[in-house]
């Protein structure tokens, strides 16, 4: 059977979809000027999106990702997310979002069959939230986020950039927090991108002290299984939540590596800091070109690298993690 596997076999049974790269935020480390309109905003249509995800689902992919920019931008996501039900191996369908508009959206999401979600949440402070994004949300997207976690069934996630001098006090809030929810809540250490030399420069702290501090207190790493990926995840027996750890600067980050990259566009990337990218735009537009695209990203796997070098500074032709989706 066909398969993706590469040359150091790594297998890729996890896609990441970017719907968009438009963003309503400014995150100081992604967006600080906010979103600049591109000359065209012509970004893969919901039909190319199904061939694309048939392609891949028939290659072995089990879990899809939705992200951007920001993915809850389109008005289409609702009938996204459906078209995506609709293939029937597609175990996992997953959304990345700031949340904006999670308290309004909440029940169409899960209505729609979203199994996950991840929330970006930079800050429990209201208004270190509000410096950091550029909007005063951090309440009403919490209040979206226990809206979805009614639903048991759906997987919830946190993300936090870590950020010297900005946030590196607040495990003691992300405890609280999951002492009695079961959302998993995350720290990912600040990436250097094109666009964010200084920022970086100024803000980046290693996540080693927050695994240190968590490991006193009891918290247990728990092992991987195959869609987890690079991210590691601690438990408690007295918490009823997680907490992660995202070190993309760590030895062996890339060891675990599960996931390919689709641009709003429809290039494929093999890496987040690789270069370029392929366009499968032409190959999307009927589904009589879904085995010539098959070949195509089978035959391009085989050019994924071991690792990227971003501790050589090499940040490959991603600007900001807006226009990829992290
Ligand atoms: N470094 C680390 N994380 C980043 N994100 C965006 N840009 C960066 C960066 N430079 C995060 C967002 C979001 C996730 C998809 O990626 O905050 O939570
Ligand atoms: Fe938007 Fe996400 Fe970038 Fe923040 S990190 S500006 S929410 S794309």
């Amino acid at each position: 059977m066909l398969e993706l596997k590469d040359q150091f076999g790594r297998v890729f049974p996890y896609l990441r979809l970017s719907i968009t790269e438009a963003c309503n935020f400014r995150c100081q480390y992604c967006l600080p000027n906010g979103f600049q309109k591109p000359c065209d905003m012509n970004y893969l249509t919901q039909s190319e999106i199904t061939n694309l995800i048939s392609a891949f689902a028939q290659l072995g992919t089990k879990k899809i990702r939705l992200t951007g920019g920001e993915p809850t931008i389109r008005n289409d996501l609702i009938k996204i997310i459906g078209a995506i039900r609709d293939i029937k191996t597609i175990e996992t369908i997953a959304l990345t979002t700031n949340g904006y508009k999670l308290e309004q959206q909440a029940q169409s999401l899960i209505d729609a069959g979203l199994d996950a979600i991840n929330v970006s949440i930079d800050s429990l402070s209201a208004y270190k939230f509000k410096a950091i994004t550029g909007h005063d949300k951090l309440q009403s997207i919490l209040n979206g986020l226990f809206e979805v976690a009614k639903t048991k069934r759906i997987k919830i996630k946190t993300n936090s950039v870590l950020l010297k001098g900005f946030n590196d006090d607040e495990l003691p809030s992300i405890l609280r927090m999951v002492k009695n929810n079961n959302i998993t809540m995350r720290f990912i250490e600040l990436m250097r991108t094109g666009d964010n030399k200084e920022y970086f420069e100024k803000h980046h702290l290693s996540t080693d002290f927050m695994s240190e501090q968590i490991e006193e207190i009891g918290f247990k790493r728990i092992s991987r299984n195959s869609v987890s990926g690079p991210a590691r995840e601690y438990a408690h027996e007295d918490y009823e939540g997680r907490i992660g750890i995202i070190a993309p600067y760590s030895k062996d980050f890339c060891a675990s590596c599960n996931r390919l990259r689709i641009s709003a566009r429809g290039e494929l990337k093999l890496c987040l800091f690789g270069d370029g990218g392929l366009d499968l735009r032409p190959f999307l537009q009927s589904e009589n070109q879904i085995d010539e695209l098959k070949l195509l990203i089978l035959k391009t796997l085989k050019f994924k690298l071991p690792t990227h070098n971003l501790a050589g500074g090499y940040t490959g032709s991603t600007k900001h993690l807006a226009q990829i989706g992290g």
